[in-house]
């Protein structure tokens, strides 16, 4: 302890999750951003209070890897914007290296084992559109002059922008080029007609003002806002700056990969919980048929009455607004009468946890499929269903946040 503002030399070793590499220095571990596994970097202490390891950033590169880029970004580097994680990584690296993430959190906290075929041939995939422009959706801080920006990683201060390189450009613009005084932040999306919705949030995350953009001209926004997205081969409707895959070309991704998991046949009964505005239960009503049945199950009023309206044309498939938590749950599935064929599952960072993962386990689903954005969360759950009798047959991974280290994962679970 102590070291704070220290400088000294390190080798850099492996990728860790959370988007910073592994060194060692006088015995301690040092987490080092801004750097890559292999490179001889000189550092800066940012924070120093465990014992076992403290915080650094790579300040001067000694020997590059072979892999690392010019920033695109001018905001991004060592004390500046901490919205990217690996803005000096080349895109196809980045996914490697969400892949490695991916595979030492199955191990570590999945338990599982490293030569199995699952976790050794996982690989992370792309997705169309490069590694620029992609954010429909993001969330702006304000500093006390009403300036907007990002924090500093691990920091309260604002970093003010005019652009953000990885944010789709009008909507970047829409929040960035002008002030936003007494608020605590703001909230932007870009549907997939252009329209930009920006909610300005009081300094307690609530929505003041809601105003929707199309081409540059104001149209009069509804009370929340609506926004249209498009997926599957169809339109869904969404709050404005609701819930929604946030890549522009995740929605059509995941869909694709929970319908090659799932494989629901004619008559099927599918649980889809967490449900958001009902994208994975909806797209899996066609295959279960008039015969069949799908239950989206989710939490937040508007992002139900979104579902409502996504799935009013599919008679198979109702809305229960409802915690997926163990109480919930249980009631749930007594309420379902029938145990259900296949369970999707997209869970918020922390994961469904333990006590959730059981009472699934406990329905005998012929198919368990969990969408993850935190790799974690999926490692911890992984270990949870295999307790309870469940193994994982499949993993996809996918670089739905290119420049950061978050990745989404999309696992099969089936009984063992
Ligand atoms: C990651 S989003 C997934 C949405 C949807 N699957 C999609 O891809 O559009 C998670 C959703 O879970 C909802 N949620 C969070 N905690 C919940 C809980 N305990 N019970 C039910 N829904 C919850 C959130 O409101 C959010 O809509």
């Amino acid at each position: 302890m102590g070291w704070t503002g220290d400088e000294f030399e390190v080798t850099v070793g492996p990728v860790a999750h959370g988007g910073h590499c592994v060194a060692r220095h006088e015995g301690r571990v040092v987490f080092v951003r801004h750097t890559l596994p292999g490179e001889r970097v000189r550092v800066r202490v940012t924070e120093d209070r465990h014992p076992g390891f403290c915080r650094a950033d790579a300040v001067e590169v000694l020997e590059a890897a072979p892999a690392r880029v010019e920033r695109p970004c001018p905001y991004s580097g060592p004390g500046r914007c901490g919205g990217c994680d690996w803005q000096h990584v080349d895109p196809a690296e980045q996914h490697r290296l969400k892949a490695a993430v991916v595979r030492e959190q199955l191990v570590r906290l999945g338990r599982l084992d490293a030569g199995d075929p699952v976790v050794s041939g996982l690989a992370v995939e792309a997705l169309p559109g490069g590694a620029l422009r992609w954010r429909s959706r993001a969330r702006f801080a304000v500093d006390g002059a009403g300036v907007p920006g990002l924090r500093r990683h691990r920091s309260h201060d604002v970093v003010a922008l005019d652009d953000c390189p990885i944010t789709v450009e009008p909507a970047a613009r829409a929040v960035l080029t002008r002030r936003w005084p007494g608020a605590g932040a703001v909230d932007v999306s870009i549907d997939s007609t252009g329209a930009v919705t920006t909610a300005r949030l009081d300094h307690r995350g609530r929505p003041q003002l809601v105003e929707v953009q199309h081409a540059g001209e104001e149209l009069p926004a509804e009370p929340t806002g609506r926004a249209e997205r498009r997926a599957g081969g169809r339109d869904w409707e969404v709050e404005g700056t609701g819930f929604w895959q946030v890549h522009p070309a995740a929605a059509d991704a995941l869909v694709s990969a929970i319908s090659g998991f799932a494989a629901v046949a004619e008559g099927e009964t599918v649980l889809d919980l967490y449900a958001g505005a009902g994208l994975f239960g909806g797209a899996l009503a066609p295959a279960v048929g008039e015969s069949g049945r799908v239950v989206c199950v989710e939490a937040d009023p508007g992002a139900c009455a979104a579902a409502d309206a996504n799935l009013g044309a599919l008679p198979q498939a109702e809305v229960w607004q409802g915690e997926v938590d163990a109480d919930g749950l249980a009631e749930l599935l007594e309420e379902l009468g029938a145990a259900p064929d296949v369970v999707v599952l997209d869970p918020p960072r922390a994961g469904a946890g333990k006590a959730v993962s059981r009472l699934l386990a406990g329905t005998g689903a012929r198919a368990i499929v969990y969408v993850a954005c935190d790799p974690a969360a999926l490692g911890r759950d992984v270990s949870a269903f295999a307790e309870a009798g469940y193994r994982l047959a499949a993993v996809r991974g996918f670089d739905a946040f290119p420049m950061t280290a978050h990745v989404e994962c999309v696992a099969l679970l089936v009984p063992a």
